[in-house]
């Protein structure tokens, strides 16, 4: 059986994911700082994403050939001058652990040598949708893909796209093959009473582009399928990016949507076609073969 390292094995995503990798055939080992809630029949590596010792012990114990990176500080840790807030941890958490985390684990899995492909969670924030200067992030075209330029400012941002670019970097390096999915909020599942659902009715006019929703998501059971597609697809680039959507939330179409909320976007919304997102996800479709199947659209 294909070992399969998962780093933040403990958290939301892996816990969809986990299964549904032993369902396809593969054998799981998480990595986590944090205790797992999983049953006791996957490995469990206890460590630390900032510690090069714990990166290079989870990939020597799984002894793994694809690695799934999901461990990571899922926001940004700095303060934001004059904006009232609690810290939950040290100022440079999200890059120590998303950044460092990363390099540590792509080193490892370099000196190791088993590692072949990786998967990362990525996200859509590294277009720049938590902007610390207040001004949205500059949208070019409509609909947003890969090739969209991104300028984030925030460490959560930053750290994904640094993320990126090391995976990236590995898979040149060493022969691999890596896979990020920039997913959008992820829901387990996307429920029709989900309180974005009044967001988008209540949307404020403002300038520019959208700041930290696109009103899209994904349900974690298809990163779950997502995942599985990516360990397995063939003739990919050695680096590839994916947009990962299961649907938007909008009750009418894109074009109105974008009237309402993004009021600035409207010249280049007119290509739309219905409630496709303002980001696409026409590139997993293409290249993964990636269906989303968890919509709220046909659940019951
Ligand atoms: N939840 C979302 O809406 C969303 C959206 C886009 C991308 N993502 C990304 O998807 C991935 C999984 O997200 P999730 O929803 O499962 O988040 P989560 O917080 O439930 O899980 C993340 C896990 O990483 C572990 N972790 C964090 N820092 C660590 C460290 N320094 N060392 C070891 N383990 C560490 C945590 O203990 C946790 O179990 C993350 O990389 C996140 O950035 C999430």
């Amino acid at each position: 059986m294909t070992r399969v390292l998962v780093t933040g094995g403990s958290g939301g995503l892996a816990s969809v994911v986990i299964p549904r990798l032993i369902e396809a055939g593969y054998e799981p080992f998480a990595f986590d700082v944090a205790p797992p809630p999983l049953d006791k029949s996957v490995p469990f590596i206890l460590g630390e994403l900032s510690s090069s010792a714990d990166c290079y012990r989870a990939l020597a114990y799984s002894k793994a050939e694809i690695l799934c990176h999901f461990g990571a500080v899922p926001g940004p840790s700095e303060l934001k001058i004059g904006v009232a807030s609690h810290q939950r941890g040290p100022e440079d958490t999200t890059m120590k652990s998303n950044v460092m985390g990363t390099y540590y684990l792509m080193e490892a899995a370099a000196r190791i040598g088993l590692v072949k492909k990786v998967v990362f969670a990525s996200t859509y924030y590294v277009l720049g949708l938590l902007p610390i200067s207040g001004d949205p992030f500059k949208v070019e075209y409509l609909p947003i893909d890969e090739d969209h330029p991104m300028k984030p400012e925030d460490s959560y941002g930053l750290s994904k796209i640094m993320g990126e670019m090391i995976i990236d970097a590995w898979a040149k390096a060493y022969g691999g093959q890596a896979v990020a999915f920039r997913l959008m909020g992820i829901d387990k599942p996307f429920k029709e009473t989900h309180s974005w659902q009044e967001k988008v009715k209540d949307a404020p006019d403002h300038k520019g582009g959208p700041v930290i929703t696109t009103y899209q998501y994904v349900d974690a059971r298809d990163v779950a399928e997502a995942t599985v597609l990516a360990i397995e697809a063939e003739g990919l680039d050695p680096f590839e990016a994916f947009y990962l959507i299961t649907d938007s939330i909008y009750t009418e179409d894109t074009k109105d949507v974008v009237a309402r909320a993004w009021p600035d976007l409207v010249p280049l919304a007119e290509g739309l076609v219905g409630t496709e997102g303002i980001i696409t996800g026409a590139k997993a479709a293409r290249k993964l073969g990636f269906v989303p199947k968890y919509s709220w659209r046909n659940q019951d």
